[in-house]
């Protein structure tokens, strides 16, 4: 684990992504607006930085997991960023959800001062940063993807190389389609068992294993029967994330029915001030919809 990384953003998945690499043994500079998540790092035997910039001097490689396109813009290509502390011919990985065009863009302006670029954004949710089991999907130079395996094999488990830079956006988009569909499809199944007075827990465990069983039925329903809203996923990533399919699929002149309809019911939840819970939160508005509560 010769390499030097760099990792910006110690959020939710940041954090975690981080000790996995610290884990594997890689020396790591972390930078984070957040400064107790920069502490938290520094103990566990990373170096702090006080800018981007500071976090890539001495990095073969920089990881960026912040929030939104605008946020991967500033911190790679703004004041202080990590471009400006990038030796050439190293490496920036950005493993946030942002747009596919905007990538390209990011890519070129980085290639064009000779440092690489690959985007690879990430699936599993905060349960797989942790255990370092996340779906990685990458876009970018091959070659480049192959040097920096060992990296994303610290952090994850099932990494598919997609093609030129976008394509592990692309490829990220097409997730957030499913998990946000499934979603409301798992939604809709308890508001139903609880209107028609099924017993919630038993029906969650007789379809589970069956044909309908998902990551959302065996992760977010049980957080539900909790009334455990805290957020693994914000409602309002996600909602940035249908945004982005959304448009794509508007440039391609492509009818999504059931995802149109998803991020409209996410917008009367944000109404009702839950953009900052997690994404389970979405049977609530079935909830007001229906006038009864999933209960166990
Ligand atoms: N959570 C999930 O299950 C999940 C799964 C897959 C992919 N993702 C994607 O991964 C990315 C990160 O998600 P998350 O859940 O870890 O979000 P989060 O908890 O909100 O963390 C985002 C981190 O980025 C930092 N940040 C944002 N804008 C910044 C800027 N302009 N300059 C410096 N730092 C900035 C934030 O700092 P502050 O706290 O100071 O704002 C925070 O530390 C998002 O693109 C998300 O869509 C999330």
């Amino acid at each position: 684990m010769d390499k030097q990384i760099g990792f910006v953003g110690l959020g939710i998945m940041g954090k975690p992504m981080a000790r996995n690499l610290l884990k594997a043994g890689y020396a790591l500079t972390v930078y984070s607006r957040q400064q107790s998540a920069v502490a938290a790092l520094i103990a566990d035997g990373a170096t702090g930085a006080s800018s981007p910039q500071e976090a890539a001097e001495q990095a073969d490689v920089v990881i960026t997991m912040v929030t939104d396109t605008p946020d991967v813009q500033q911190v790679i290509l703004g004041q202080n960023g990590i471009l400006a502390g990038m030796r050439t011919g190293k490496v920036i990985i950005d493993m946030s959800t942002i747009s596919p065009s905007a990538t390209r863009d990011i890519a070129a302006a980085v290639k064009a001062k000779r440092v690489h670029f690959l985007d690879a954004p990430v699936s599993g949710g905060e349960g797989g940063a942790i255990a370092g089991t996340l779906a990685i999907m990458v876009g970018g130079d091959e070659e480049v993807f192959t040097s920096c395996l060992p990296i994303f094999q610290s952090m994850g488990k099932n990494i598919i190389y997609m093609g030129e830079s976008g394509s592990g956006q692309l490829t990220k988009l097409c997730n957030q389609i499913a998990v946000a569909v499934t979603n409301l499809a798992m939604s809709e199944a308890l508001i139903f068992a609880a209107k028609a007075g099924v017993n919630i827990d038993k029906m969650h465990q007789a379809i589970s294993g069956g044909a309908a069983g998902s990551w959302q039925l065996s992760h977010l329903a049980p957080r539900i029967f909790q009334r455990d809203f805290t957020p693994g996923f914000m409602v309002k990533l996600q909602q940035k994330d249908l945004r982005l399919v959304l448009h794509e699929a508007d440039q391609l002149q492509l009818a999504l029915p059931a995802t149109s309809l998803v991020h409209n019911l996410f917008n009367a939840l944000e109404t009702m001030g839950a953009g900052n819970e997690g994404t389970q939160a979405l049977v609530k508005v079935l909830e007001q919809l229906a006038g009864v509560k999933v209960e166990t």
